[in-house]
């Protein structure tokens, strides 16, 4: 009997463990399912891959002809690349002399001129071709470097430039008046802080409001608050979004350590990855950047990485809307904190950002860039459930967060006059036409560069565009060269992303289309979009893998 009863203790103790191991297996499965099939997805493993990719450079006829075009076809593009480079030092000579002056001293710029085309290719053409990084003055949509040059800046300073850089100037100048007499008193607040939190609860339909210093801390500040109210450990962030460069939430390669295994990165837009939420008991947030919505588990394209014809891009408002609204009602039944960061699109889309564009409510949202009124800046928006950072009736469990200069006056009246310049009947129009106005300007460009016969078209979300190209070309990156040298400014990406500012007229559109279709033009030309017979994306990213193994085990 004391056997048979053993034998029962043991039987419940093995079932036990066995439904445990199950389970654990079960959730690890989901787990997998919900990762996107990409390296971008398993972060573990592209961080172990990124240390097996070889570093080596084309050389001599084979940076011209890695295509294998014929000889009459490298001459071309050699004799463009010298005229380009020779162009780009007559007309920029004081902006580079300065560039490369400082370029040994500013880590980042070594970095951003390191990473703007791919990498094979990037010891021959720095040879030739340098593009400046200093800009002298900003008027209109018009950038002026030390050379006198006015370019067209759809760079968007990072997002940042949502209206124009005179209606930052003047917030700025305005801010900075409405704040003197206190100055840079740091630690209690302007009087100016009450109207600011007062206008941000009413934009983002929230309670309470916390400054910081970047995007990447309101984030950071974000994250930290859902994990300390809900006591729960793990954040879900989507393949390949962007938060910020701290660790737990870097996107892909460019992080000292493997991601932290307290973040999962999930497949978005999926069925698998709601399944995840619905069946886990341990998240504590979900990430969203909004923007991914132009290219959902992809990183955001740029011209270090387009090694071929195949970046993609489409935004389909009602798919990604249904999508939000799926993970906010798992989120909600679940108990699960859902962040929208909002620091690249909010005020871009809409007055109510990325919230009233999509129709819904998150439980934090993070702003930053352009509400700082041209300024620096991260705020963390949401209710108080979420947002207080004690308990109680626990006294010593805190969420300690500070920062020197959160809710500096300059700031705070810089972005206090932004706030009340939203109200303006001219930012209110500016805001009802916009994608009216945009959609329709997209249309127009690509119009024109058909009838053109030009092998590309634009694509993008509101005033966030990325360049597609329709030739399987190894050269399509060289476009950012040419369309600087007609006097378009872009941001490091390249083509990958071209921000507008808002106060672009028509006339300011037609001008940058004129110059954008001279610079395609000049591109095809100098046979850049020669392509052999038969060659496809496939084709060329087969090509660059098997060069990469040659080159790792030769
Ligand atoms: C969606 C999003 N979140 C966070 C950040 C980080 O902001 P910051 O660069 O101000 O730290 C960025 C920056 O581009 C962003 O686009």
């Amino acid at each position: 009997m004391t056997e048979l009863i053993l034998t029962s203790v043991q039987y419940c103790v093995i079932a036990a463990i066995s439904i445990w191991l199950l389970s654990k297996i079960i959730q690890r499965l989901q787990l997998s399912l919900a990762k996107n099939p990409s390296l971008g997805g398993h972060l573990r493993w592209a961080k172990r891959i990124t240390k097996w990719i070889p570093g080596y450079s084309y050389k001599d006829q084979d940076w011209y002809r890695i295509d294998h075009a014929p000889e009459h076809i490298e001459q071309t593009r050699r004799t463009a690349l010298l005229a380009l480079g020779e162009d780009l030092h007559r007309h920029y000579a004081k902006t580079l002399a300065l560039s490369q002056q400082a370029k040994p001293m500013i880590p980042d710029l070594q970095f951003i001129s390191h990473y703007r085309v791919p990498y094979q290719f990037r010891e021959v053409l720095q040879q030739h071709v340098a593009l400046g990084s200093f800009w002298r003055q900003s008027d209109g949509v018009w950038l002026t470097d030390l050379d006198g040059n006015r370019l067209i800046d759809v760079t968007g300073s990072y997002g940042v430039n949502v209206f124009g850089q005179d209606f930052y100037k003047a917030c700025i100048a305005a801010g900075s008046q409405l704040v003197q007499e206190l100055g840079p008193v740091l630690g209690s607040y302007h009087p100016c802080v009450l109207d600011n939190i007062q206008r941000l609860c009413k934009i983002s339909g929230k309670e309470q409001v916390s400054f910081h210093m970047s995007g990447t801390e309101a984030v950071m500040q974000a994250v930290r608050v859902a994990r300390y109210t809900t006591g729960k450990n793990k954040i879900v962030r989507f393949t390949a979004a962007y938060h910020g460069w701290w660790d737990d939430v870097q996107p892909g390669p460019g992080n000292p350590m493997p991601p932290s295994k307290h973040t999962l990165t999930l497949r978005e837009m999926h069925a698998n990855t709601l399944r995840v939420l619905r069946n886990r008991k341990d998240i504590a947030c979900v990430l969203i950047n909004p923007i991914q919505a132009m290219h959902p588990n992809q990183a955001a394209p740029t011209d270090s990485t387009l090694v071929d014809g195949g970046r993609r891009a489409h935004f389909d408002r009602e798919a990604y809307t249904n999508w939000l609204k799926q993970l906010r009602e798992v989120c909600t039944k679940k108990g699960i904190v859902l962040i929208l960061d909002e620091v690249f699109l909010g005020f871009r889309l809409a007055q109510g950002g990325a919230q009233e564009y999509f129709g819904i409510q998150a439980d934090l949202v993070t702003y930053g860039k352009t509400l700082g009124g041209g300024l620096p800046i991260g705020i963390v928006c949401g209710n108080t459930n979420v947002m207080t950072r004690f308990h109680n009736e626990h006294p010593a469990d805190i969420c300690f967060a500070r920062g020197t200069f959160n809710a500096h006056p300059y700031v705070m009246g810089a972005m206090n006059v932004f706030l009340r310049q939203l109200e303006t009947q001219e930012i209110q129009t500016l805001y009802r036409d916009l994608d009216t106005t945009w959609s329709a300007r997209q249309a127009l460009l690509n119009q024109r560069l058909s009838l053109e016969g030009l092998p590309l078209k634009v694509n993008g979300l509101s005033t966030v565009w990325t360049v597609l190209f329709d030739t399987p070309s190894c050269y399509n990156w060289m476009l950012q060269f040419y369309l600087r040298r007609e006097g378009i400014a872009l941001s490091w990406v390249g083509t990958g992303r071209m921000i507008f500012s808002l106060n672009f007229s028509d006339e300011d559109f037609d001008a940058f289309c004129q110059r954008f279709i001279r610079a395609a033009h000049h591109m095809a030309k100098d046979a850049w979009w020669w392509t052999p017979e038969g060659q496809t994306n496939k084709l060329i990213r087969r090509r660059m893998l098997l060069e990469m193994l040659r080159q790792r085990f030769h």
